[in-house]
């Protein structure tokens, strides 16, 4: 994009002409937000319990199969294209080899079988990634203490096979393992899945805002750090290897994670690549918000649009939100 920022100067030029009444800001306004923009986050747990909340992300709860259901025929009537589920399991079906993941009868295939009986119109995506079906809720499988890269990509194609067959249609790797989207697109390819799309976490930074996930999914004993998989919050230039290598073994889509603190990787990768970017505004990111106006320090919906519009304006073509369902409500 070229840019001359050449106006005339004062008084000919007075830029607050432009700002005077809302439809004149309407009018020049250079990014808008709409429900289509928006994908929405959803919990499911396979507790007794149709809907459990989660207490450090106030008004998101994990959701039974059938209250999952719900919640996505909701989205797609708000016009929200697209949900991105995540389990709850319990502790008893987690293991150090994470065989629950490629469960074809588990709490995510049943979830994906339900949710496109119902509702085959919603977009369903699924996140590829064994922390919550791990006792350790590390995103691989531990070889002493390192992660082991391949060991960790042959569970990751089983669980995206069985997630596609299931009905995802759009599989999302987040675990940051090197080569998994080459694999597991090589592996739809051999098995008649090539209509299914990959979602890469491309840039995916180990963040300490993903507190209330780990919450929300039961990983909070998690020992240590995921900073030998996960990014480090010091790179730019490696988030755009990241990116062309996912873009290269078969991603349709990539996304940059957390969000607002990496507004400037999200407006870089969307400018180098031109593909469709997509953006996380992670639990603690929306954890912050309602706790900034618990205390009256900001306006919930004021504060929340602002975010969601800055998204866009880094370049975004979507936004994976706790927000959605209400954002998209709200702009009914
Ligand atoms: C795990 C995963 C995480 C999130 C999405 N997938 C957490 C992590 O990497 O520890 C975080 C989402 C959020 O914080 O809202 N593979």
């Amino acid at each position: 994009m070229t840019f001359s920022p050449i106006t005339g100067a004062y008084p000919l030029a007075r830029p607050r002409r432009l700002r005077q009444s809302p439809w004149v800001r309407d009018l020049v306004a250079e990014t808008r937000l709409s429900p289509a923009d928006l994908i929405w986050p959803i919990f499911v747990h396979d507790k007794d319990k149709a809907r459990d909340p989660i207490a450090s992300l106030a008004g998101v709860d994990r959701l039974s199969i059938a209250e999952a259901v719900k919640d996505a025929r909701d989205a797609r009537d708000l016009g929200i294209p697209a949900i991105a589920l995540f389990p709850n399991i319990d502790a008893r079906l987690r293991s150090d080899d994470a065989k629950a993941a490629y469960d074809p009868d588990g709490l995510i295939a049943q979830t994906c079988r339900a949710i496109k009986a119902a509702v085959p119109d919603i977009g369903l995506i699924v996140d590829v990634a064994l922390d919550p079906f791990t006792s350790h809720g590390h995103d691989g499988i531990l070889e002493g203490e390192r992660i082991h890269n391949e060991k960790t990509i042959e569970i990751l194609i089983q669980q995206a096979i069985v997630q596609a067959e299931a009905g995802a249609d759009i599989v999302a790797p987040s675990d940051m393992m090197d080569g998994r989207i080459g694999e597991i697109r090589k592996a739809f390819e051999a098995r008649g899945l090539g209509d299914k799309l990959i979602m890469s976490y491309a840039a995916k930074y180990a963040s300490a805002f993903y507190g209330p996930f780990r919450d929300a999914v039961g990983t909070n004993a998690l020992k240590g750090d995921k900073k030998t998989y996960q990014m480090d919050s010091a790179n730019s230039d490696e988030a755009l290897r990241e990116v062309a290598m996912d873009i290269e073994e078969g991603a349709d889509m990539v996304m940059v994670k957390p969000g607002l603190p990496y507004l400037d990787i999200v407006q870089r990768v969307s400018e180098t690549f031109r593909v469709p970017t997509f953006v996380y505004q992670v639990s603690g990111e929306y954890a912050m918000i309602k706790a900034a106006v618990e205390k009256s320090y900001a306006d919930h919906d004021k504060a929340m649009f602002e975010t969601l519009l800055a998204f866009k304006r880094a370049g975004a073509s979507g936004i994976l939100t706790y927000f959605a369902r209400y954002a998209a409500e709200k702009m009914k």
